[in-house]
């Protein structure tokens, strides 16, 4: 079976990689022409942990290729994936352009059966949209071709990508015929029999599913955060709430830390796309509407807690930063709380350094005002205070000597909770964090 994936980005190409190493013929197809050439030229665009090794593999074994001859690769495959870009628009909806885009060079393209799956993260009604996109092109055409549409939205977390794909926690296959579903399973054989469970349904429910599972997850974001909140103001430990509550079954302990509120390509766009769409469709999302203005909230609180700590002023001041992406482990910087807070540091007078692992050339472009440093020792040097941004497993344990030595004054705000409130202020910080 031939696969052609249409977008080699984050969901692309790991999509892509991962059917290879399945055995499957793969050509990973993208209008980007500075990213073909590099990733024929051996190099990952992205940061994702074990991707290069898996491409090298799978290109090495003749499985994986790239191109930028889309229609070429669609002609070629007989299932063919739409992993492109779907952003928000400034009121909340979801730009479909890149989607249409590729839908009607499909419908150019096509020349015999094919199944078209939108992996894209999109509105419900798209796959149906998509249907209407090929047909335009094939009737304008004066071809006449068969095609099914199908739904198979991803779940993969950037930072974990292979594993997520790998070993997934479901795969959800919205489809209409037995003949594009009979086809999907083949393709995805290699995770039934890792009894990797399937929710098998029809299209529009695929699509919801998408995010219904990031709304719930936003929520459990938003929720904490305003508990971590109240926690501040009657000396509650919010890390021990979360366990008293997370330890309940039916609750579950993931997603209930607090921090600078939820970032990323995907929770920000997607709760204000179902926001949008549900309001559309005359069924509004008010839970996700105010998860959604609770972690804008969240970000504003950020920024005067680390003014508070230093005193309530932070113009003049110097402040080192740990941790740019919008988690660890990547080095996306899409919507990341980091380039909001410092921002807002910056507006309010003050001097920012920088580290980051993976995101700083990136950052470099978004904020250039901020100076980047070699490591999370140089941010400290001469800053008035240490802000941990994002919690990259390297800023776990530092020498807490050391970055005392490197402040000019020992205060730490710990956006993360990296750190125990108790041993930082008896190793004499002044310490602050979300919640405890
Ligand atoms: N990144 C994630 O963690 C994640 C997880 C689940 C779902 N998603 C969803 O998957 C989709 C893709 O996200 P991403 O993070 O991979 O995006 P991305 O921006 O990293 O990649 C999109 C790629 O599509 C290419 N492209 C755009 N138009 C094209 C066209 N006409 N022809 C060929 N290529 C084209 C771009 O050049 C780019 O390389 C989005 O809908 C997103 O919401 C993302």
């Amino acid at each position: 079976m031939n696969v052609c994936v249409v977008g080699t980005g984050y969901v692309g190409l790991v999509t892509g990689a991962c059917f290879a190493e399945f055995g499957v013929k793969v050509v990973c197809a993208d209008n980007n022409e500075q990213k073909i050439a590099a990733l024929e030229r051996g190099e990952i665009p992205i940061y994702e942990p074990g991707l290069d090794q898996l491409v090298a593999r799978n290109e090495s074994a003749g499985r994986l290729s790239f191109t930028t001859d889309t229609g070429q690769a669609i002609r070629d495959a007989l299932v063919v994936f739409i992993a492109v870009g779907t952003p928000p628009r400034e009121d909340g909806s979801t730009d479909l352009s890149y989607v249409e885009a590729v839908a009607r060079e499909i419908g150019r393209a096509m020349d015999g059966y094919k199944v078209v799956v939108t992996k894209s993260t999109v509105p419900v009604g798209t796959s149906a949209k998509v249907k209407g996109w090929i047909e335009d092109e094939l009737s304008r055409a004066g071809k006449r071709a068969r095609f099914s549409v199908a739904s198979n939205p991803e779940f993969l977390r950037e930072g974990a990508a292979i594993q997520d794909f790998m070993r997934p926690d479901r795969v959800v296959i919205g489809a209409e015929d037995e003949e594009a579903l009979a086809i999907l399973k083949d393709l995805y054989r290699p995770l039934y029999l890792i009894s990797a469970p399937f929710v098998v349904t029809n299209i529009p429910t695929a699509e919801l599913t998408k995010y219904a599972a990031n709304a719930f997850l936003a929520t459990k974001i938003s929720f904490i955060n305003e508990i971590a909140n109240l926690c501040e103001r009657i000396d509650a430990d919010v890390h021990d709430l979360a366990r008293g509550i997370g330890l309940d079954g039916r609750i579950g302990q993931k997603f209930l830390h607090p921090g600078p509120g939820y970032g990323g390509s995907c929770f920000p766009k997607d709760t204000s796309s179902a926001a949008h769409f549900a309001r559309e469709l005359g069924s509004p999302l008010e839970i996700i509407e105010a998860v959604i203005r609770v972690n804008d909230r969240q970000r504003a609180r950020m920024v005067e807690k680390i003014s508070e700590t230093l005193g309530g002023r932070v113009a003049g001041k110097s402040i080192g930063v740990l941790g740019l992406s919008f988690k660890p482990e990547t080095d996306d910087l899409r919507d990341a709380p980091s380039v909001d807070i410092l921002r807002a540091l910056l507006d309010r007078g003050a001097k920012v350094q920088a580290y980051d692992p993976a995101a700083m050339a990136e950052f470099e472009k978004i904020l250039p005002q901020v100076r980047l440093v070699a490591n999370e020792y140089e941010a400290c040097e001469g800053a008035d205070a240490l802000v941990i941004m994002t919690e990259w497993n390297q800023f776990r344990m530092l020498d807490l000597e050391r970055v005392k030595a490197g402040l000019r004054s020992p205060v730490v705000v710990d956006l993360r909770n990296v750190y125990e409130p108790v041993a930082m202020r008896e190793a004499g910080f002044t310490y602050s964090c979300v919640g405890r």
